[in-house]
């Protein structure tokens, strides 16, 4: 080989290596983007809690939580990667089915046990990014336990009539009037970190009132009291300062110096301890913006040493 020919040789070889470098480069920060928003909406939405064993400290995301409610007992299926017994097989349009519409990939109806009447709200980027996300943890090869609901829930298809009544798909509109800290808030909380699954309470086909959005339940997940959260001065959180909702929201503690319990202590250790400063900011625009209504029956704590 002559010696310009191996020039020529060297040069094309560092063209192809610079363009590897690039092409390695440029999809490895876009997807380092999209893997971190994944894994923010992940915990936002307590997609771990209920689909993750955590009495038994099983493998994230294998399933087997146990999720009590007046149809019965639902376990938090396995939604690994694992192609067999997760979600591995399933393609994007999939998967956003499931979180868009309540749809598994053969058509059958999810339960709203699984909260997608508030997840049909995320935007088509974000359900893509969580999609990234999940598909990067271990699959597990558990097969998922099957639910013991009460008779006649055990049908899926019934449901079918259920989401016609009372589910609405399709992404969080937002409100233009409003500005863009309200409209970050409203899409979080409504969406994503869907406060109102447990705040609001149902009637008695599991629909949410959404006249009393927010105002809470003497009668909620597993028979317990879920506070009211509109800004209602007398029975709700409308005489908490910003500070006392942000301590609430970041590490659990009431304004009477107590901690927060039952459900709403998972809630804050996995989601809303995880929300950035701004983000958070933005929930606490939106929950004082709801309408207030009493509910003395779900009163949260008075903000004071009372
Ligand atoms: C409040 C509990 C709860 C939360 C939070 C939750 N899920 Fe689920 N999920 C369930 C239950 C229960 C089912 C089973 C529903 C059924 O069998 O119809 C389910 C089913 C699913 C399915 C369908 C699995 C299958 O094999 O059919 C997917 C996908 C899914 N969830 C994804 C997610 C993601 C992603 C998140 C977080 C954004 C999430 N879930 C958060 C309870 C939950
Ligand atoms: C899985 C159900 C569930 C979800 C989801 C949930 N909460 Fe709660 N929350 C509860 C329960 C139950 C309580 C009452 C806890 C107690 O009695 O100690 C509570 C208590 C609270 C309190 C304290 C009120 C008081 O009693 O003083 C606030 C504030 C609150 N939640 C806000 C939120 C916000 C904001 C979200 C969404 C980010 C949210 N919650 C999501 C179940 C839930």
């Amino acid at each position: 080989m002559s010696r310009s020919s191996s020039r020529t040789v060297d040069a094309a070889r560092a063209a192809v290596l610079a363009l590897a470098l690039v092409l390695a480069g440029a999809p490895g920060a876009a997807g380092d983007e999209v893997m971190e928003r994944g894994a923010y909406l992940f915990a936002l939405g307590g997609c771990a809690g209920c689909h993750t064993d955590t009495a038994d400290g099983g493998p994230v995301l294998a399933g087997g939580r146990v999720l009590a409610t007046p149809f019965g007992t639902f376990y938090g299926p396995n939604i690994t990667p694992d192609p067999e017994f997760g979600i591995g097989g399933w393609s994007d349009e999939d998967f956003a089915k499931a979180l868009r519409h309540g749809l598994r990939p053969d058509g059958s109806h999810l339960y709203p046990a699984f909260p997608y009447t508030s997840f049909t709200g995320m935007r088509d980027e974000d359900v893509s990014a969580l999609k990234a996300y999940i598909f990067s943890l271990p699959p597990v090869q558990t097969e998922s336990r099957p639910h013991d609901l009460r008779f006649p829930y055990g049908w899926r298809f019934p449901l079918g009539g259920w989401k016609a009544l009372n589910f609405t798909p399709g992404p969080f509109a937002g409100d233009p009037g409003r500005d863009e800290t309200w409209n970050r808030g409203a899409y979080l909380t409504e969406a994503v970190l869907h406060c109102g699954e447990c705040h609001t309470p149902r009637d008695w086909l599991g629909a949410l009132d959404r006249s009393r959005a927010y105002a809470g339940t003497a009668a909620g997940p597993e028979g317990k009291k879920v506070s009211n959260i509109t800004p209602d001065k007398e029975t709700g959180i409308g005489a908490w300062d910003d500070a006392q909702l942000e301590a609430l929201l970041k590490i659990g503690f009431l304004p009477d110096g107590d901690v927060v319990g039952s459900v709403m202590g998972e809630v804050v250790k996995q989601s809303t301890s995880k929300l950035n400063d701004g983000d958070r900011r933005a929930v606490i625009a939106y929950l004082r913006s709801l309408e207030p209504i009493a509910n003395p029956d779900a009163k949260a704590t008075a903000p004071g040493w009372e």
